[in-house]
């Protein structure tokens, strides 16, 4: 970075007001000093962002997210930072040059010629030697506004038009060769794509790095042609349409993923820009990280046959893994999105996009599916394999679900299901090595228990309502010392001070106290309620009561075996009694 440089970035930041432009992606509203949002770097439900106009920073209370105007739009966007401080010094009406940095240069060389190579195509389309390639497009119903959208062009019958246009830029022939552009074969120097639509491939910053070649006036036994990987074309690193999809995800907090990039673009064309193609069936580990950096819901809507079946459940199974949500849509009687869009209209297939069903429900159906489930051996099967998809998760309260489903549906031993997943775990663990740390942390959500997932909805209603806590504190409960008992006693004394209940003030106070702040974290993000009714709060409550009763009845209860004495006996009996009816009391407030 250049001094000069430095001296814009500090222009622009200190004119730009970052309360303004995050309210241009993302509504705040005050509170007292800050402004709140929700957050778009992860699946947020309660405003959890704040941004302060003094600072000029913002931050997630839940996913950490934090920074400055920049980092904000870099982030959201999806662009680079100096992209950020273009699109900031444009929102306010500041100049700002890009100065590139050498680094860069040396791949921008590759990707002015791919730009070459883009207009000359999208040209092409545009002339009269396109006329049949448009209309073939249009029969398709791609509009204009799509064409240019996707900067859809043709690549005529000429064996070299892109090389003659190259070689008159002085453009050498090794770099053509090495953009996969052009052949020097033993036919002598011939274009690689001819007599093709051209759909650019572009990079998460939307530069183009490589083309997919449709047939549409012959036929051949290739329907497309794509470039092969080159020095900037990545397939493991690229999704179609990942550079516009990304905004649109984040504001519509999910991602819709599909096989094929006509599908991407015909969903596109329909008002869901938050799409993208996996072109292929796999995904590799980089395109999983693009997908979870976006921190949304992903949908996955793949071709309505066999193999899209298979690549629903190995693309669900590599996402489930990182802990995403998925959603899974399977769209009945057309071949993929495109065509079912195009006979079934938009409405239909925004409906089923709208109501997904879950990667967990989809696993249960597929695997049934032409499965004698009363035979043993079939069964066996049917159970290892969705064992085996599921324990990739480390979500222990989903694993614990599926195996309850499966165990009250086949009658099966619990105990026995989970050993097998312990000794899938372990096949896996052999293969892949997993950190020790996950498997504690694994451990530590298993021992998860009714009482304190009635903690955490207590605590959270504290969080939100007066009235809540006015309950709470009539309560007067000891509770056990762990780390719910440390946000209670904060809450408590945030509203000693302040005297009312501020969700998002209270986020603001609880930053303070270290000890708090993971635990209030797991609260906000696993718990999520609409509304605060004061039976619903005082449900909550009375789980907790009748836990801390419960505790309290064992003690005395190993206190009495002990006793000897016969009248001390008789009145830890008495106590029991009294919790008991203490209890009963209490439930008939309600
Ligand atoms: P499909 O055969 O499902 O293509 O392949 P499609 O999207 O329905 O295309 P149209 O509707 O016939 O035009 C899905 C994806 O697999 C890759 C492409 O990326 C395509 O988008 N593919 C398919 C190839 O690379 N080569 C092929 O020959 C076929
Ligand atoms: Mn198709």
């Amino acid at each position: 970075m250049n001094e000069s440089q430095n001296n814009d970035f500090k222009r622009i930041q200190n004119k730009a007001d970052i309360v303004e432009i995050i309210n241009s992606y993302v509504k705040l509203e005050s509170h007292g000093k800050n402004y709140f949002g929700v957050c778009p770097f992860h699946d947020d439900h309660s405003p959890s962002m704040s941004v302060s106009k003094d600072k000029q920073i913002y931050k997630c209370f839940v996913c950490g997210a934090t920074g400055n105007v920049f980092t904000f739009v870099e982030n959201f966007l999806g662009v680079s930072f100096i992209e950020a401080v273009k699109v900031v010094a444009d929102k306010i009406g500041e100049d700002f040059v890009v100065h590139k940095s050498k680094q860069n240069t040396v791949y921008e060389k590759y990707y002015k010629i791919m730009d070459l190579a883009t207009k000359l195509y999208e040209n092409n389309l545009r002339t009269k030697i396109g006329e049949e390639a448009r209309k073939y497009l249009k029969d398709r119903g791609l509009t204009d506004e799509i064409i240019k959208d996707f900067s859809i062009g043709l690549a005529i019958t000429d064996n070299d038009q892109l090389y003659k246009l190259l070689e008159k830029k002085k453009i050498p022939l090794k770099d053509m060769q090495d953009l996969g552009l052009v052949n020097n074969g033993e036919r002598g120097i011939y274009d690689l794509f001819r007599n093709r639509i051209i759909f650019p491939l572009k990079n998460p910053d939307g530069k183009v790095n490589g083309f997919s070649g449709r047939i549409y006036n012959t036929t051949s036994n290739s329907k497309y042609v794509n470039t092969k990987e080159t020095i900037i074309f990545k397939k493991r690193e690229n999704l179609y349409n990942y550079h516009l999809a990304a905004p649109a995800a984040r504001l519509e907090k999910s991602i819709i993923i599909c096989e094929g990039f006509m599908d991407a673009i015909r969903i596109y064309s329909i008002g869901l820009k938050n799409v993208v193609a996996t072109m292929g069936t796999a995904l590799a580990k980089q395109q999983v990280e693009l997908l979870k950096k976006l921190g949304v819901k992903v949908i996955l809507v793949m071709d309505n046959d066999n193999a899209g079946e298979m690549a629903t459940l190995s693309l669900g199974e590599s996402l489930l893994k990182e802990g995403m949500d998925i959603g899974v849509v399977r769209l009945t009687g057309k071949k993929d999105p495109d065509e079912y869009i195009l006979e079934y209209g938009a409405m239909a297939f925004k409906d089923n996009i709208k109501n997904p069903m879950s990667f967990i429900d989809f696993i249960f159906i597929a695997l049934k599916k032409d499965k004698d489930l009363s035979n043993p051996i079939q069964l066996t099967e049917y159970i290892n394999k969705v064992l085996s998809i599921i324990s990739v998760s480390s979500d222990s309260l989903l694993i614990e679900t599926c195996i309850n489903k499966l165990s009250n549906d086949y009658h099966l031993d619990k105990e026995l299901l989970k050993a097998r997943l312990t000794s899938n775990e372990e096949i896996k663990n052999i293969k892949v090595e997993t950190k020790k740390e996950e498997t504690n942390t694994n451990k530590e959500v298993k021992k998860s228990t009714k009482f304190e997932r009635a903690l955490s909805v207590m605590l959270y209603y504290m969080m939100h309502s007066e009235s809540a806590m006015r309950l709470y504190l009539k309560e007067d409960f000891d509770l056990p010392k762990n780390k719910y008992r440390l946000v209670a006693n904060n809450l408590v004394y945030y509203f000693e001070l302040n005297k009312e209940i501020d969700f998002a003030d209270y986020l603001t106070f609880a930053e303070d106290y270290e000890d708090v702040v993971p635990t209030v974290k797991e609260i906000i993000s696993n718990v999520n309620l609409p509304e605060f009714k004061d039976s619903d709060i005082k449900a909550a409550i009375a789980i907790v009561r009748k836990h801390l009763n419960e505790e309290k009845i064992k003690l005395i209860k190993e206190e009495m075996k002990n006793e000897l004495d016969v009248s001390r006996r008789k009145r830890l009996f008495e106590k029991i009694i009294e919790i008991k009816r203490g209890c009963v009391g209490n439930n008939e407030e309600e």
